[in-house]
């Protein structure tokens, strides 16, 4: 058995632990019979052929450790499938280095970009199995990524951290999270953090109602707010443009993110002293989290299982507690949101946390 395996697009809390869970399960299976390639920097070592023989020493060891062993990139699928109708030189150069390494199957390791490539793989006649990581949570047909919950804890303690300084200066704080188009994290963050306001990328908000809570806090006697803010959150004047007018506006605004656009005009309307704090990258860092071990290792043995199985064509997800695995065809290039009936948002405003619309 001959087995390929890399990691593609942004890196996440969990990695090594998957690819652990993948390597050493596989020479439980198989013993001797495995031949085990880890392929650099994702993709890009696919198409250039940089790869090199693993042996089970670089399986021990990195159950805790951050980043991925194999390296990473972004590889956007635009650029991978070439223009419509034609046959990417990408994607003949993957083929063809699949084929010389004589592989059985590739284990791919990604979030959505990712799976669009892994999907077009398997529609050439590769035999892929993925696992989703990433920290925005936000592939298709699982429940739950790993990487998510590490960035979940690290969001969660800057929130946290940041209530002192707020309460003693008596300050408005905006903390800016990543989770690209969606906002699981700042929504699972801002409830565990104790945030006042959540802005996500699924609720627009209006600057009016974001500051009449926050000054309803004030007359409450509360002198400090915090608000936790999707990367990707919108007002509700731009979800009324087309995505052309709202590329375009966002290319006029003259500050570095949306966070300090609002920390401005949130000062200019309610004369609060207002702060931002971006974690940004931070959040990806460091190591994973129980809970995102147990997933990482759960989905890395299902996938050497599904190898033993020769059942590709699949990501492995988290659906009712269960590892189960969904067809590639149904995760690539679908987003999951955040559902506007969840119960979680549901249960932030319960106790009055404002969504800002
Ligand atoms: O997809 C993971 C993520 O961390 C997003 O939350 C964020 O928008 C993006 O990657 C940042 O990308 P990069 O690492 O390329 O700056």
């Amino acid at each position: 058995m001959r087995v390929g395996i890399l990691t593609s697009g942004g890196d996440c809390q969990g990695l090594n632990a998957a690819i652990r869970a993948v390597g050493k399960a596989l020479y439980e299976k198989f013993e001797d019979d495995v031949a085990i390639f880890g392929i650099r920097d994702g993709y890009r070592g696919l198409m250039e052929g940089d790869y090199w023989e693993m042996s089970p020493r670089d399986f021990s060891g990195i159950l805790t450790l951050g980043g991925t062993i194999l390296g990473t990139s972004r590889q956007p699928f635009k650029e991978i499938r070439g223009p419509e109708g034609s046959q990417s030189e990408k994607v003949e150069q993957m083929k063809k280095n699949y084929k010389k390494l004589r592989l059985d199957c590739i284990v791919i390791l990604g979030g959505n970009g990712t799976h669009k490539t892994a999907n077009l793989l398997s529609g050439e006649g590769l035999n892929v199995i993925t696992l989703p990581k990433t920290i925005d949570n936000d592939l298709w047909n699982t429940e739950m990524t790993f990487g998510f919950s590490s960035a979940v804890e690290i969001a969660s303690m800057v929130i946290d951290s940041i209530h002192s300084t707020a309460t003693s200066h008596g300050r408005v704080f905006i903390v800016e999270l990543m989770g690209h188009k969606v906002g699981w994290l700042t929504l699972h963050a801002g409830i565990a953090g104790g945030a006042d306001a959540i802005l996500l990328p699924e609720i627009p908000y209006n600057i009016d109602s974001i500051c009449r809570a926050l000054q309803q806090r004030k007359r409450s006697g509360k002198q400090f707010s915090i608000l936790a803010v999707a990367e990707g959150a919108i007002s509700d004047k731009e979800a009324a443009l087309s995505k052309k007018e709202l590329k375009a506006q966002r290319a006029k605004m003259t500050e570095p993110s949306l966070s300090y656009r609002l920390a401005k005009e949130i000062s200019e309307r309610t004369g609060n002293e207002v702060r931002v704090t971006i974690p940004g990258h931070f959040q990806r860092g460091g190591s994973p989290c129980p809970y995102d071990r147990v997933l990482a290792t759960r989905l890395g043995t299902a996938a050497a299982q599904m190898i033993q199985d020769r059942h590709f064509g699949c990501m492995m997800a988290l659906q009712n507690q269960k590892i189960v695995p969904v067809p590639l065809g149904e995760v690539a290039g679908k987003l999951k949101a955040v559902p506007l009936d969840c119960e979680m948002i549901q249960s932030a405003r319960d106790i009055g946390i404002s969504f800002g619309d």
